[in-house]
């Protein structure tokens, strides 16, 4: 506990069903925080450039099959893969915004049918995020939205149980924006509670680990 009022980096994860808004948000917050001149990177998980994130590239692009038990793995494996550099980033002070985390990991996976308790065993001891902003919308106003790209998840029936996960896994440390605003007011509102957050770990919020 020594080094717990260290000032560090806030690791802040956006999450919410697919074409709910979370990559163009991501972005913008990381825009504004360095207009504000403090140090964040956009991270995004699946991360497809490693070796792991391309066998999950070609598992959603329907270019290989897994069984669903092994492609949970890999979505772990990979955010493991970059759990030390995510920690050093923190601790030198850079800010992550991270497109999706271990909570698209368990709800997409148990939405198959697989158990939630086995699926969040392997997120055990991954970095626990300081805030998880959930991009609030229902399952048919997403697939309004432009249409879905033609992933293997991006279907109306399956984010529908999708969204059901992620009601069971919301906890007080979720905050909910509502994604069918305008993008001008979604992005005001993820500022607000994205700044806050950035301060309380600048002051020196201690890291947690999941899940805690
Ligand atoms: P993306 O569209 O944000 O790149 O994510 C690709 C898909 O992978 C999306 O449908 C959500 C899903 N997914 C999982 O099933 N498990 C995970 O751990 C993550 C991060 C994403
Ligand atoms: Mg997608």
């Amino acid at each position: 506990e020594g080094n717990s009022k260290e000032s560090r980096g806030a690791l802040v994860v956006l999450e919410g069903l697919d074409r709910s808004g979370k990559s163009s948000q991501c972005s913008r917050l990381v825009s504004l925080l360095e207009r504000r001149g403090i140090s964040a990177e956009l991270w995004r998980f699946p991360d497809r450039t490693t070796s792991v994130g391309q066998m999950i590239s070609s598992y959603l692009t329907n270019t290989s099959e897994l069984d669903d038990h092994t492609i949970h793995l890999l979505f772990s494996a990979n955010r493991w893969e970059k759990r030390s550099l995510m920690e050093t980033k923190l601790k030198t002070g850079t800010t992550l915004i991270v497109d999706r985390y271990s909570y698209s990991g368990v709800a997409f996976s148990s939405a198959k049918g697989l158990d939630m308790e086995w699926c969040k065993a392997p997120e055990i001891g991954l970095l626990a995020p300081d805030l998880v902003a959930y991009l609030d919308i229902s399952p048919e106003k997403a697939a309004e939205r432009g249409g879905y790209g033609g992933e293997r998840y991006e279907k109306l029936e399956f984010q529908k149980k999708v969204a059901d996960c992620y009601e069971v896994l919301r906890d007080v440390t979720w905050k909910a924006v509502d994604a069918c605003q305008p993008i001008e007011d979604v992005e005001k509102q993820l500022q607000e509670i994205v700044l806050d957050c950035v301060t309380e770990c600048q002051k020196g919020r201690p890291l947690f680990s999941l899940w805690s």
